[in-house]
């Protein structure tokens, strides 16, 4: 019989069981043969797990005969080297080197060659896995353990050493569980950057709270030192605290990427990500043979910062059409696809042209018309028009930077924010929406209505600004989401007129 246990592996977010089987037959040549992992990985696993069970003390697999070990389902692509410690496990049972009840138990860790227990990427989505399906025992390297305590419903082991485990597992000496924290999500939220630090740019900043309140997307366009990249950072001070239910949403991308800090086992405070011009699109939107999220995704429930905007490839944003309609992203692997959320707002910055100075009152444009023409293209179209606020920033003067007085504080601003989520939630219960910017073609219809007025308004700012069909929904729901910020039920001319004043001109 061959000695059974049980792993997980991840895809996308979700955790999939795997099942180690060690084999050993008495007879014939000493062998020990991987099967079920990819070509590279099978060798240093296999040659990690041996040295590991020698230095723990026990009799090696080249002493035993021959060994076959199989990571089921087989079509599975694993990379992970946290099937080191099963397979170790595995092979101590078979070789009837130890004896325990393998049942409801999950084992992940990277071993090394001394049997020192290495953490690993994606416990948490693991540690779900195991409470959703009655696992009473998880048993993780010792720096995960307090990602995987996270989770309610299963009790975490902490693991530092194969032979620790060992003892633990035969009854010698127990490892003690790991105790789950409590935390509360609200609290301690202090971010790097207030908005009172930045002067003037109320224009800028409005649009902010504007894009916080209804998560929209933004586009800052203005000459260099304007603020733009100060604004942009500005912003997750200013989006309502996570949830705990986001946080571990935010966390779990973070574990799988392999980009969670080690002291810090829940992600509380809005990511930022900005990613550079020269990023690749797999890089941006996710991949790889075991795919990975992407910038999209670590961005996502806070902020995608895309500065230098039209320096970016067309190409590489075309990729972010998806994530920017649905929140989430495919990323297709050989079998089937994996789906990542991607969820944020984006903030995006350029230059009005290439030297920076077209249409500055003070400092002369280099730029040919032409220049100027083509550099706007490069954003024109699709991209741009599923950008809800369009936002020029103009230099600062020299005395409204040296103006001494605070501006508003990005709690202050919070409030206001919160206040029209909450607004937003009521009237999306039971949709698949949280914010005004989610909503499509029926909701709009639903939730804007316009009086006669507002619409003769709208009408004629979408014939003068030659706006597309795209633009016009774009404007009815940013004012929704000005009107939820004044505490307003209808939709008003004055919410309209604003709304315009947040969409350039189409060239
Ligand atoms: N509105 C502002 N309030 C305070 N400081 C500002 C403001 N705008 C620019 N600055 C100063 O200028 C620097 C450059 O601003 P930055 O945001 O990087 O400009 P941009 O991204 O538009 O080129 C900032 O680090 C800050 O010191
Ligand atoms: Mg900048």
């Amino acid at each position: 019989m061959p000695a059974r246990i049980y792993s997980v592996a991840t895809v996308g977010l979700d955790g999939i069981s795997v099942e180690v089987e060690v084999d050993v037959l008495s007879q014939g040549l000493h062998h020990f043969t991987l099967v079920g992992l990819p070509d590279a990985s099978v060798k240093e696993s296999r040659d990690r797990v041996s040295s590991a069970i020698k230095n723990s003390g026990f009799k090696p697999p080249h002493q035993n005969g021959r060994i076959t070990a199989n990571l089921a389902p087989a079509d599975l692509p694993k990379q992970s080297p946290a099937f080191d410690l099963p397979l170790a496990l595995g092979y101590l049972l078979a070789t009837k080197q130890l004896d325990f009840d393998h049942k409801d138990k999950l084992f992940l860790g990277e071993l090394a060659l001394d049997g020192v227990v290495r953490r690993i990427n994606g416990v948490l989505p693991a540690a779900s896995f195991a409470a959703e399906t009655g696992v009473t025992e998880l048993y993780v390297p010792a720096e995960n353990a307090r990602e995987a305590a996270l989770i309610s419903g299963v009790t975490v082991y902490p693991v530092k050493h194969l032979f620790a485990l060992v003892k633990h597992l035969s009854g010698q000496e127990r490892i003690q569980a790991q105790e789950r924290e409590e935390f509360n999500v609200s609290q301690e939220t202090v971010y790097d950057l207030d908005m009172a630090e930045i002067r003037g740019q109320e224009h800028a900043k409005r649009a902010l709270e504007i894009a916080a309140a209804g998560g929209h997307n933004t586009i800052l366009v203005g000459p260099p030192g304007s603020g733009k990249t100060l604004l942009a950072r500005a912003l997750p001070s200013i989006l309502p605290a996570l949830s705990l239910s986001e946080s571990l949403e935010v966390t779990k991308i973070f574990s799988v990427s392999g980009k969670l800090p080690t002291d810090t086992p829940l992600f509380r405070l809005r990511p930022f990500r900005t990613p550079h011009h020269s990023a690749s699109a797999v890089s941006l939107v996710g991949g790889g043979t075991v795919p990975k999220p992407g910038e999209v995704s670590l961005a996502h429930r806070g902020v995608l910062f895309l500065d230098e905007f039209a320096e970016f490839p067309k190409a590489v944003l075309e990729n972010l059409r998806q994530p920017l309609e649905d929140g989430f992203v495919t990323v297709s692997r050989v079998k089937g696809a994996s789906r990542f959320p991607a969820r944020f707002s984006l903030v995006a910055a350029m230059n009005p042209c290439p030297c920076g100075y077209a249409g500055d009152p003070e400092r002369m444009c280099s730029c040919s018309p032409f220049q100027v023409l083509r550099y706007r293209e490069k954003i024109s179209g699709p991209i741009l028009d599923r950008i809800d606020l369009q936002v020029s920033v103009p230099r600062l003067k020299v005395e409204k930077l040296e103006d001494s007085r605070q501006g508003e504080s990005s709690a202050d601003i919070r409030i206001r924010v919160e206040r029209a989520r909450s607004i937003q939630e009521q009237r999306f219960v039971g949709s698949a929406f949280r914010t005004n910017s989610e909503m499509g073609p029926e909701a709009i219809r639903l939730y804007c209505p316009l009086d006669d007025e507002s619409k003769k308004l709208l009408r004629g700012a979408v014939e003068n600004l030659r706006l597309s069909a795209r633009s016009y929904h774009r404007i009815l729901k940013v004012a929704r989401t000005i009107a939820d910020l004044s505490g307003e039920k209808d939709i008003l001319r004055t919410h309209i007129a604003e709304a315009l004043q947040y969409r350039f001109k189409s060239e």
